[in-house]
């Protein structure tokens, strides 16, 4: 993905992270080339959208979770009618490509009516698994959505806290992606991601942050 795409895909959708990080997690996931995708936690679609650049047409899958109805999911999705002009503290240098590609965060998204995702007009497979993402309930839809399926990427971005991460880890982490395939965990420095990102069972290839690192997602390979 260029720059320039993720930019027109970041714009007024909320996308977890640094826009450079992202952009470069995009590109990593980029190179193994994913079919099937899962992502724990779209707010408004806006990561979502990024992986649903990453798998091809036809075939590929991107399964959202999240405890939001659809109709919340992606009616906050669109582009903002009415740009922030005053960004709150970020700890970010204020560079003028800070302000050109991160307006997403602090947009009001009841405001986000232009031109929002549309599933059905995707031309990949889109399919959301609503609910507590540590239900049983989720995890039942997630497998039937799958059918035969395994992951070949999970990025969470879900709940942060307490025994959330691990559960999520345990139920649709380990369960659901394939062997070999890529898990990307966003925040680790929050109570509960921390806790599981310290915990992460051993592989044979080392986790490693997205580089600059200053949003915290650790890359984890399943053995
Ligand atoms: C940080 S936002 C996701 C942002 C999104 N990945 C992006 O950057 O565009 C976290 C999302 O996780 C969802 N969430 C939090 N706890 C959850 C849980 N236990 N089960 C399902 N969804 C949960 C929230 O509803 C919210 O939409």
């Amino acid at each position: 993905m260029l720059r320039e795409e993720l930019a027109e895909l970041w714009w007024g959708r909320y996308v977890e992270s640094y826009c450079h990080e992202m952009l470069n997690l995009v590109n990593i996931v980029e190179t193994i080339n994913p079919l099937t995708v899962i992502e724990i936690g779209v707010k408004h679609c806006g990561t979502l959208l990024l992986w649903e650049r990453t798998v091809p047409p036809g075939e590929g899958m991107v399964i959202g979770v999240d405890m939001t109805s659809v109709e919340e999911l992606i009616g906050s999705s669109g582009k903002s009618t009415e740009p922030p002009e005053i960004l709150p503290g970020h700890g970010d240098p204020r560079t003028a490509d800070f302000f050109t590609m991160c307006p997403s965060s602090w947009v009001d998204h009841a405001k986000c009516t232009v031109n929002p995702f549309d599933p059905a007009k995707s031309a990949r497979q889109i399919h959301f698994a609503i609910g507590d993402s540590n239900s049983q309930n989720v995890h039942d839809q997630i497998a039937n959505i799958l059918g035969d399926r395994k992951a070949d990427f999970i990025f969470h971005d879900g709940g942060h806290f307490g025994d959330v991460p691990q559960g999520d880890f345990d139920n649709i982490v380990q369960p659901f992606l394939k062997s070999g395939g890529l898990f990307a965990l966003a925040d680790t420095s929050c109570e509960g991601v921390k806790v599981l990102y310290e915990n992460l069972p051993p592989s044979p290839r080392p986790v490693i942050f997205v580089p600059p690192n200053r949003a915290g997602i650790a890359l984890w390979w399943k053995p």
